[in-house]
């Protein structure tokens, strides 16, 4: 067939989306339902609440989503939800959910990994883009240097040790009283710093290419607590700029170091991915990055870095060309790995 319709579903976290998605590539619609007025009271996502959030927001969502492409489910070709990883409550109702629809309509059903879905969203964004390509996946979940060789073939280069970049950045901004999720908001605050104000040190790992982003959100804290117990006001925005610096300098450092030693043979590219991707500064640092390096740069808009829907069409598009299809046995997988 010529013309391939997905619907998906992704319910991993705190965000229920849907989307319709053709040939992999072009959005017929994208709607996004975020929880996040649901968890900023208790400062991070609460899994039962994200779970029963997801439970009634489904339906409405996927009615929301074929409606605005125009499409009945009749005419959808297949149909796609995030498997794993994520919380296991929040993946049981958006698997359920589409397993009942698959059987219901008789249509085909693909599990989608989420972060091949992040991955994936630089199709959407960049029609030309095809592998083999290098991409930094950074989320709150993630922090992972990948060898994208086909579609739906990748080999993993590099990963934190420890905290997530999105975490780290969730953390600091809690030490400095921004309501969750603190990325977006630190990122806000840091364009109004100075990053050199505070030193915070370079993370060491034993991997080339793997993080580590603990030692630098303690070293944050330290800061953070020596400055409060002199009695000083927070200089916010400065620190804010200078750990922004310095995680972005970490990401961009071992992604540099990854494309100098490989160099730039075999790939079409490097791109970053996941809801890290849509800070400032990261976009600003990997573009002087490629730049230098003279090789194209891939970054997803902003509204498709952060969950949804969209990306896990285009993923399930690759998948379902390669016949790999789930059964109604299909369950949710939330230590799924790449
Ligand atoms: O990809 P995503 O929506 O969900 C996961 O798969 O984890 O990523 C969410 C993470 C959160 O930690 C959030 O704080 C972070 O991405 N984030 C950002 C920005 N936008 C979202 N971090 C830094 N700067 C941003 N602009
Ligand atoms: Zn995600």
């Amino acid at each position: 067939k010529e013309t391939v319709r997905i619907l998906s579903l992704e319910t991993s976290c705190d965000e229920t989306a849907a989307a319709v998605i053709e040939n992999g590539r072009k959005i017929l619609s994208n709607v996004v339902f975020s929880q996040i007025d649901l968890h900023e009271l208790y400062g991070g996502v609460v899994p039962e609440i994200a779970s029963r959030a997801h439970m009634e927001a489904c339906d409405r969502v996927v009615d929301q989503a074929l409606r605005e492409a125009g499409m009945s489910l009749q005419e959808i070709d297949a149909l796609a939800v995030t498997k794993g990883p994520g919380l296991v409550g929040a993946l049981l109702t958006g698997v359920n959910c589409m397993k009942g629809l698959a059987f219901a309509a008789g249509k085909p059903l693909v599990g989608v990994n989420h972060i091949e879905g992040h991955v994936s969203a630089n199709y959407l964004s960049h029609p030309d883009l095809e592998p083999p390509f290098l991409c930094l996946v950074v989320s709150g979940g993630h922090s992972h240097l990948v060898e994208v060789s086909d579609y739906g073939t990748y080999r993993l280069l590099g990963q934190t040790v420890d905290d997530a970049a999105g975490e780290a950045f969730d953390k600091a901004a809690r030490a400095l009283g921004l309501p969750y999720p603190g990325g977006p908001r630190i990122d806000k605050l840091a364009e109004e710093g100075n990053p050199e104000a505070f030193t915070l040190p370079s993370p060491k790992t034993d991997g080339r290419y793997d993080y580590s982003f603990s030692g630098l959100k303690t070293a944050f804290m330290n800061t953070v607590h020596t400055l409060e117990q002199r009695g000083e006001t927070l200089p916010k925005a400065d620190l804010a700029a200078s750990f922004r610096r310095a995680v972005c300098r970490e990401l961009t450092n071992k992604a540099r170091l990854l494309l100098q030693e490989r160099g730039r043979d075999g790939y079409n590219g490097f791109a970053l991915a996941g809801g890290v991707s849509a800070n400032r500064e990261l976009r600003r640092m990997a573009s002087a990055m490629c730049e230098e390096l003279k090789i194209p740069l891939f970054m997803p808009e902003l509204h498709l870095c952060t969950d949804n829907g969209a990306m896990i069409g285009s993923a399930a598009y690759y998948r379902l060309r390669n016949g790999e299809l789930a059964g109604l046995d299909l369950n949710a997988m939330p230590a799924l790995r790449l």
